[in-house]
């Protein structure tokens, strides 16, 4: 069972293997936007993923299609909503409502 080390809060959110970031996320009440739901179009779920890159999804040519179209990505980012977790505890940085979402 992977946790999510959630910056900048400090939060710790314990998720189950096999759920995306964003649906651990949301249900532990962490603040991230999610427009669409989990369809990889909006964007909104931007995330940093900085640990654990090694232990989830790879990302999907849909998902990267989306992150090209956005604006401050770089290496790190991810779709919240795409990347589903392994067994490996992963850190990310929330951007959402900080860059206005
Ligand atoms: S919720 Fe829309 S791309 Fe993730």
């Amino acid at each position: 069972m992977p946790n999510i080390n959630v910056k900048p809060s400090g939060n710790v959110v314990a998720a189950a293997n096999g759920s995306t970031i964003l649906a651990a996320l949301l249900a532990a009440g962490e603040p991230i936007a999610h427009k669409c739901d989990g369809k990889a179009e909006c964007g909104s779920c931007h995330i940093f993923l900085l640990e654990g890159r090694k232990g989830v999804s790879k990302i999907t040519p849909a998902e990267n299609a989306k992150l090209d179209s956005i604006v401050g990505v770089g290496s790190k980012s991810r779709l919240a909503c795409q990347v589903t977790l392994g067994d490996e505890d992963v850190t990310v940085e929330l951007l959402g409502f900080a860059s206005g979402f």
